[in-house]
């Protein structure tokens, strides 16, 4: 393991499956998308519970270094490849988990037809694997699908259908997240697949990229801390969002694949605490004991006013909910974001 942060959290997410008794040892699983940010995570646990993992991913917002330290594992492989083409393989595989999608707003202007093809052919791609070793299939969607949710709305329920701009500069997220779904449910509707879909809100954590100004707000704003630089603001920062750390999306995504009973579900797993956008620069300065003056740009098209899940439903039908609190979870990954990132 490459730092003692995440090792400390890999051992925290297996001690939480191993009290719950979930156990995906012996089972094949193909992760899509593995080599990036939450998939790596997914693949250090797993590989350590004993299953064998098939990890696909085609670098596009991944590194090598996040899963390096799983080359050693027999149970672990790895294959380049580009999920929205075709793939085959002769092992039987029990559980598809398809993460591959680039995820961050920086991307969406940069690459928005990789985005789509991801999160459509590539769920369709993802699907047939699932359907033809009649396999489990978890799907991470995200947020996104509900756009700028009117204010009744939030905290928003998975029964909300959305408020999305299908032409705007990220809808090629958003409506491709929302394609993926359907086509998801398509497969349990027509084929009886046994199918999840977690819809992800903002995650952190140590192997998240920093990106650029326009990368993900928390990596964003510690390495703009750490380096005292500015930090970059959009809007006037009263623009809500909740924050989950890592072991706690992982967790949630694990209990998500492995509980009985949950064919063509879709669950929102995120932090329940709002927060504004300039408390969050202000907070993560203080822990980082920063310098950084803050810098106001302006606010980009089709930004979320407020975001904030209803986690009823991950509660009643995970027993999950969040349990790191936000100053661990900030602390572990500024940290991590010192050892790692900061020269
Ligand atoms: N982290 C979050 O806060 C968050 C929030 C909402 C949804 N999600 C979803 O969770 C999933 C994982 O996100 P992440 O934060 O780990 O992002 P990430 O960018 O770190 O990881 C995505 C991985 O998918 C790979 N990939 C992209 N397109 C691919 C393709 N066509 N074929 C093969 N591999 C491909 C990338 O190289 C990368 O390794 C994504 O589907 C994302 O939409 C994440």
């Amino acid at each position: 393991m490459e730092t003692d942060v995440i090792g400390q959290s890999v051992e925290t997410i297996s001690s939480w499956l191993k009290k719950d008794k979930i156990s995906f040892e012996d089972k094949c699983i193909l992760v899509t998308g593995g080599a990036g940010f939450l998939g790596s995570w997914i693949c250090d646990v797993l590989v350590r519970q004993g299953a064998y993992i098939i990890c696909v991913d085609n670098f596009a917002s991944g590194q090598k270094g996040n899963i390096q330290q799983l080359n050693d594992f027999d149970n672990f492989e790895f294959i380049k490849h580009d999920i929205s083409e075709p793939i085959f393989f002769d092992r039987k595989i029990d559980v598809v988990m398809h993460l591959a999608s680039r995820a961050s707003p920086f991307e969406f202007a940069r690459f928005p037809i990789q985005i789509l093809k991801s999160n459509t052919i590539g769920t369709w791609v993802a699907l047939g694997i699932a359907w033809k070793h009649k396999a489990k299939l978890l799907y991470t969607s995200t947020s996104e699908v509900y756009g700028d949710p009117d204010p009744q709305f939030i905290p928003t329920p998975e029964s909300y259908n959305g408020n999305v701009n299908p032409i705007g500069p990220r809808s090629c997220y958003d409506e491709a997240k929302r394609a993926g779904e359907a086509f998801v449910i398509a497969y349990h509707i027509q084929h009886g697949l046994d199918v999840r879909i977690v819809r992800v809100f903002n995650t952190y954590g140590p192997r998240i990229r920093a990106g650029n100004i326009y990368g993900r707000v928390i990596p964003r704003f510690i390495e703009q801390t750490l380096k005292n630089k500015p930090i970059t603001i959009f809007g006037k920062g009263t623009q809500t969002r909740t924050f989950l750390y890592v072991t706690d999306q992982i967790y949630g995504l694990l209990k998500a694949t492995h509980n009985q009973n949950l064919a063509g579900e879709v669950i929102n797993v995120g932090s329940n605490e709002e927060m504004r956008i300039i408390d969050l620069a202000n907070y993560i300065k203080e822990l980082a004991t920063s310098r950084s003056p803050i810098e106001y740009f302006p606010l980009p098209v089709d930004d979320p006013k407020r975001r904030c899940p209803d986690i009823t439903k991950a509660k009643r039908l995970l027993n999950w909910e969040p349990r790191t609190t936000l100053k661990e979870g900030l602390t572990f990954t500024i940290n991590w974001f010192k050892q790692n990132l900061i020269n």
